[in-house]
């Protein structure tokens, strides 16, 4: 899919995404400093990728972890400083809604600290019934160091130990 507009394209094909600007962006961002490299490119390959181009270069991206049938969580949103302001983050999100991939998703989902006022526009909600919804949340775990174990593979390990 290709979208246009005022000398802007977003593209949500996977060679338009160009790994060094956005793993670069990224690593300023709060959620993601530190990330590692590899742990970017997997991420990358693993969503559906929206990719805002001006004159061939990448200058926004959000993607999108999807079963394309049920449930969409959107990550990773930006728009380089120098093109703020002209609506393009809305268009970037908008145009991830409006995706024939993405229609009839029973939830969206997505995590921000203070771009509240940018999704309400297109949607987006507090969780009606914050209480239903929990989580496991490892912030470094995509970062240098030892892999976290998940709660069930200690559970395995120790286990094991014993016999
Ligand atoms: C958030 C971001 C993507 C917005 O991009 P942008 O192209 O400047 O946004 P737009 O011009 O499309 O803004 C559309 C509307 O959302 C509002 N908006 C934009 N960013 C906002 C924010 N951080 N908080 C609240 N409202 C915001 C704008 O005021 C505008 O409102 P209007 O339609 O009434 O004029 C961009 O500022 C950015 O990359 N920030 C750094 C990365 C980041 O924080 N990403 C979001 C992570 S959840």
């Amino acid at each position: 899919m290709e979208w246009s507009k005022d000398g802007y394209v977003i593209s949500d094909a996977q060679e338009a995404v160009d790994v060094d600007v956005v793993y670069d962006f990224l690593s300023t961002t709060y959620w993601g400093a530190g990330m590692l490299r590899e742990v970017c490119e997997r991420s990358l390959r693993n969503s559906l990728c929206f990719s805002l181009l001006h004159e061939g270069r990448l200058v926004g991206f959000s993607r999108v972890v999807t079963d394309r049938a049920s449930i969409a969580y959107l990550v990773d949103v930006f728009v380089l400083p120098e093109h703020r302001g002209k609506g393009l983050g809305k268009w970037l999100v908008g145009c991830a809604l409006a995706h024939p991939e993405l229609q009839r998703l029973r939830r969206w989902i997505l995590v921000t600290s203070d771009a509240h006022g940018l999704y309400a526009k297109l949607g987006f909600a507090p969780p009606a019934k914050p209480e239903i919804y929990m989580e496991i949340f490892r912030p470094q775990a995509a970062t240098v160091g030892e892999p976290e174990r998940s709660p069930g593979s200690r559970t395995r390990q120790s286990r094991t130990s014993r016999t």
